[in-house]
C-alpha cells in the first residue's frame, strides 16, 4: 500500500475559497472525517510494462515539502515537457487506480466500450458472470485494436488486420493458420487483462498487476464517506449525458484551474458566481481527494442555474467539488452531478469527458436536461479558452514558476505535492 505523502505544506486551518468547473447535469433509449483546511489474469501472461523513460527528466521542485505560504509552484518544464510527460505516464497513470467509465455502459454480458489513459488503450467488458474486466485493447498479432467505440452483447473481439479472434474472457480463439507456427501456445497470447473494479456507478481500472494495491475504497480513504454523503454514488441519480472536448493545454493545466479553490470563478464564470456564496466557499484536503464546497447564494441565481436555485429553493446545500487524484472530477449540486475525466493527449492538449447525470424524476424532462448540459458547457467554454491562454503563457521564456495564493489554492498544492510524490518514487 502506497502511503500518505507527507502533507509538509498543508497546516490545519480553515480555508474559504470558491468552486471552479460545474454543471447543472432521459436516457429514452436506455438509462470525511472532515479535515478542514485541508482476470481474468492466466498464468503464463506476461504482465504489461510501461516503458522507461530512461534518467529521471524531472526538474527538481524545491516546494514539495515547504509551507504553502512559501511554496511557489512547480516549474513550467512540468507542462511543456515530453520527457515529464513520459514519465507520467509510467507513475502516474500506470500507478494509480484511473476511472474509465460508469456502469451503465456495459450492463449486460458482451457489453462492451473503449477509452484510453495516455497511451494505453483500453476495452473494457461485462463478462457473462456479470463482472467487469477490462483488457489493454491491444491485439497479440501485431498490435491493432481489437475494439472500437462501444457495443452490446458481443461474443468475441477480434483484430482488424489478420482476423486474430479473442473470445469475451480475453482468450485467444482457435486460428488455423497459428497451427503453423512452433511452439505457439494459443494460452500465452490472450488479450492482457488490467485489475477493474466499481465504486459505486464508477468504473475504475489500474494498469499495474504486478503491483497489489488497495482497492479504490480504501484509496479514497476519509474522503469516501464524505463523498458518499454528499450523495455522488445517489442510485437516484441517472446517466443523462456525455460530450467531449479537446483543448489545447497540458492536462496538468485544467486540473490546476479545477483546483484553484474557486479563485478564478467570478472572473471567468460570473453567472456561476451570482449562484454562490463565495465568502463562505471552504476547502477540505484528504490522502487523495479534495473537496471544494460552497453554500448557495441568498439572492435568486440565474436562469442557467437553474438547478441550484430550486435547491436553494429547498433548503439543500450546495455544490461539492470532488478532486480524485490523478484525473477525475466529481461535481455534485442540485438534484444533478457530472464527472470530468481528463486526459493527456500531448505535451500541450488534453481531452476532458463530461457526463452529465440527474435525479430520475427530471430524466426524461427534455428542458431540465437541456438546461443542465448547457450550463455546464458554459462554463466548460470560458475555461477552454482560459486554459489555452495559460499554456501559451507556461510555453514562454518569460515564465518559470509562479506562487500559491494560500487562501484559497491549497488543493492545487495538495494536488502537486501527490504528482512530485509519485513522479520522484518512480
Ligand atoms: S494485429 Fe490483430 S490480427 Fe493482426
Ligand atoms: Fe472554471
Amino acid at each position: 500500500m502506497r502511503s500518505a505523502p507527507a502533507f509538509g505544506g498543508l497546516r490545519p486551518g480553515a480555508w474559504r475559497s470558491e468552486p471552479s468547473s460545474s454543471a447543472v447535469g432521459c436516457p429514452k433509449q436506455r438509462e470525511a472525517t472532515k479535515q478542514r483546511l485541508s482476470p481474468c489474469g492466466r498464468a503464463a501472461q506476461p504482465t504489461y510494462r510501461a516503458q522507461s523513460p530512461g534518467p529521471l527528466p524531472l526538474e527538481f521542485w524545491s516546494s514539495a515539502a515547504v509551507p504553502l505560504e512559501e511554496a511557489s509552484t512547480p516549474p513550467s518544464s512540468w507542462y511543456t515537457s515530453t520527457a515529464v510527460q513520459s514519465l507520467e505516464q509510467e507513475h502516474v497513470f500506470g500507478k494509480n487506480w484511473l476511472y474509465v467509465g460508469h456502469q451503465r455502459q456495459a450492463t449486460s454480458s458482451g457489453d462492451f466500450f473503449t477509452t484510453e489513459a495516455g497511451n494505453v488503450r483500453l476495452l473494457v467488458t461485462r463478462q457473462s458472470d456479470g463482472r467487469l474486466q477490462a483488457f489493454h485493447n491491444v491485439c497479440r498479432h501485431r498490435g491493432a485494436a481489437v475494439a472500437h467505440g462501444s457495443g452490446y452483447g458481443a461474443k468475441h473481439f477480434q483484430g482488424s488486420t489478420s482476423g486474430w479472434r479473442y473470445g469475451l474472457d480475453g482468450t485467444l480463439l482457435e486460428n488455423h493458420r497459428l497451427q503453423a507456427v512452433r511452439g505457439f501456445q494459443a494460452a500465452e497470447h490472450s488479450l492482457l487483462p488490467v485489475h477493474t473494479t466499481a465504486w459505486g456507478p464508477f468504473i475504475f481500472v489500474h494498469l499495474d498487476r504486478a503491483r497489489h494495491m488497495p482497492d479504490v475504497q480504501e484509496r479514497l480513504g476519509r474522503a469516501e464517506p464524505r463523498m458518499r454523503d454528499a450523495g455522488m454514488l445517489s442510485p437516484e441519480l441517472q446517466h443523462v449525458g456525455t460530450r467531449s472536448y479537446h483543448l489545447s493545454c497540458n492536462w496538468k493545466v485544467f486540473v490546476d484551474n479545477y483546483l484553484d479553490g474557486g479563485y478564478h470563478v467570478p472572473f471567468a464564470h460570473p453567472g456561476l458566481a451570482s449562484a454562490l456564496d463565495m465568502e463562505g466557499y471552504w476547502t477540505e484536503l484528504y490522502e487523495t481527494v479534495s473537496l471544494q464546497c460552497s453554500p448557495l447564494a441568498s439572492q435568486p441565481a440565474p436562469d442557467e442555474w437553474a438547478d441550484l436555485a430550486a435547491a436553494r429553493t429547498a433548503g439543500g446545500h450546495g455544490p461539492v467539488y470532488a478532486f480524485i487524484y490523478p484525473n477525475l472530477m466529481i461535481n455534485r449540486y442540485g438534484s444533478s452531478m457530472d464527472t470530468n475525466l481528463v486526459l493527456p493527449t500531448g505535451v500541450s492538449s488534453c481531452k476532458v469527458i463530461f457526463d452529465w447525470y440527474t435525479h430520475h424524476d427530471q430524466a426524461c424532462n427534455d428542458d431540465h436536461v437541456r438546461g443542465l448540459i448547457e450550463g455546464s458547457e458554459k462554463v466548460q467554454e470560458e475555461d477552454m479558452g482560459l486554459c489555452a491562454e495559460v499554456q501559451l503563457g507556461l510555453s514562454s521564456p518569460a515564465y518559470d514558476v509562479g506562487r500559491y495564493v494560500p487562501a484559497v489554492e491549497g488543493p492545487m498544492f495538495h494536488f502537486h505535492q501527490l504528482l512530485y510524490d509519485d513522479l520522484r518514487r518512480g
